[in-house]
């Protein structure tokens, strides 16, 4: 099949609209909006973030967005794929490294974490969290359960077993299938629990807390960690747009898809605070981070709220499936790449994606106990894991693919792509805008954060 002149096989696409956005939309939306959003947001003075967090996503991080995308698309072709097709020759193949290694380094421990929201489910399930009483009790079952050296190995090797499942079906039968099962159910699911938790007596201070601009709380810091958090919740920076870009139908308008990927995370984040915090303020209760927050905090708060065995049991579901629908767009990454430039089949690129993972993992979860002692500049594994991918390999990947798109791809090529050969009608001004943003805004303000 010839497409813009570029070659590309015919591989497994996305089966409708719908189906590409529940995918995007289900990478993006995970453990970051959950248990980081609501939190930072209360840090760094409620609605005053929300508005730093708003510019930075649909000004900044959106074009980025539209860059990963173009890229997938126009290639057809995995994160590493696409330079050779598209700067034939050249060394621009190292921003798929990049990528590569940062969706191995996150898949890593946010696996691990995964795995812990499969037993917090099954002690939901148990009712576990009622027999646990106090604040203390509830901190000691989870550090128990974390640093113990079997059990989160096997819950860990569970929820990539789930993920690798879905990655193994490929796009159509697979990734779009089950998002597109377990997204609307996401959504349900946070929006009962939201209600119940704004419907408790006391809740109003727990909105406040979220929602009270209080721009004396704004620092530098502030715009560092909204920045952080937007890049890290939309999934930039390490391929997983651009990969899901390439299973994406050429008459799909990218901008559309991408805004409305952006919206829904945006959205899912705030209910889930509204979710989180007035049940932690109805209860007295200093809101945590991370995620001593969500695994000792909130089942606490679940033993003594009506209903709360039921809330419980959504609720981690809930997590679960958000993790689930982020880690599968972070394995197929991988996966697309050792297909693609391996010449493998599915099944073997999945099985040697899965394992690399699963022994890196046991790693991350290892040092929260037996190697605790391990540590390299400061950190244990599992945190240096987090710090190398968030602070060092998301934000250069995402450096370099607005770099490729604004000074090697170039104009006419991302204005083909986003307006479809010329075939959807979007104003000038606003892809000039865009591609102002791609150019000059994004790489100067990645390298400026970065340095600070
Ligand atoms: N966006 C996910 C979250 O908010 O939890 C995490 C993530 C998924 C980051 C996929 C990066 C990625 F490629």
């Amino acid at each position: 099949m010839k497409t813009n002149n570029i070659e590309v096989s015919s591989r497994d696409n996305f089966g409708s609209r719908f189906g590409v956005l529940v995918a995007m939309a289900g990478s993006a939306i995970g453990l970051g909006n959950l248990w980081r959003f609501p939190y930072l947001m209360g840090e760094n003075g409620g609605a005053a973030f929300i508005i730093i967090y708003l510019v930075f996503v649909f000004v900044l991080c959106l074009p980025i967005m539209f860059s990963e995308f173009i890229l997938g698309r126009r290639s057809q072709s995995n994160v590493f794929g696409a330079f050779r097709v598209l700067a034939p020759g050249s060394k621009w193949g190292i921003i798929g490294i990049f990528g590569v290694l940062a969706s191995i380094c996150i898949l890593s421990f946010y696996s691990v974490v995964g795995g812990w929201s499969i037993e917090y489910l099954v002690k939901a399930v148990l009712f576990d969290f009622t027999r646990a009483g106090s604040e203390a009790n509830h901190a000691t079952m989870f550090s128990d359960f974390v640093s113990s050296p079997v059990k989160p190995l096997l819950y860990h090797l569970a929820f990539m077993a789930l993920t690798a499942f879905v990655v193994l079906a490929g796009i159509k039968k697979g990734i779009e299938k089950y998002t597109k099962m377990m997204m609307p159910m996401l959504f349900v699911m946070v929006i009962i629990i939201a209600i119940r938790s704004l419907t408790l007596e006391g809740a109003g201070a727990g909105v406040s807390y979220m929602f009270k601009p209080d721009f004396s709380k704004v620092t530098s810091g502030t715009f560092l960690a909204a920045l952080g958090q937007a890049f890290f919740s939309l999934s930039l920076g390490c391929g997983t747009i651009m990969t899901y870009g390439s299973y994406v139908s050429k008459d799909e308008n990218i901008m559309k898809c991408s805004a409305y990927t952006s919206i829904a995370d945006t959205l899912f984040a705030i209910i889930a605070g509204c979710a989180i915090m007035p049940a932690v303020f109805a209860f007295g209760i200093s809101p945590g981070e991370g995620p001593g927050l969500v695994f000792i905090t909130l089942p606490r708060i679940f033993a003594s709220l009506p209903l709360g065995g039921v809330i419980a049991i959504l609720f981690f579901v809930t997590l679960l499936l958000a993790a689930l629908t982020s880690s599968i767009s972070l394995l197929e990454v991988f996966v697309s790449y050792l297909i693609e430039e391996f010449k493998m089949k599915r099944g073997g690129a999945v099985a040697i994606a899965f394992g690399i993972i699963l022994l890196l993992g046991c790693f991350c979860s290892l040092s929260q106990g037996a190697m605790s002692g391990v540590k390299l500049f400061g950190m244990n594994i599992f945190d240096l894991f987090d710090y190398v991918s968030s602070n060092v390999l998301m934000p250069i990947g995402g450096l370099l693919i607005v770099i490729f798109v604004g000074w090697r791809l170039g104009k006419t090529a991302a204005f083909d792509e986003l307006t479809n050969h010329g075939t959807l009608k979007i104003p000038q001004w606003l892809l000039e805008t865009v591609f102002f943003i791609i150019r000059f805004v994004a790489p100067v303000t990645i390298a400026v954060i970065m340095i600070f």
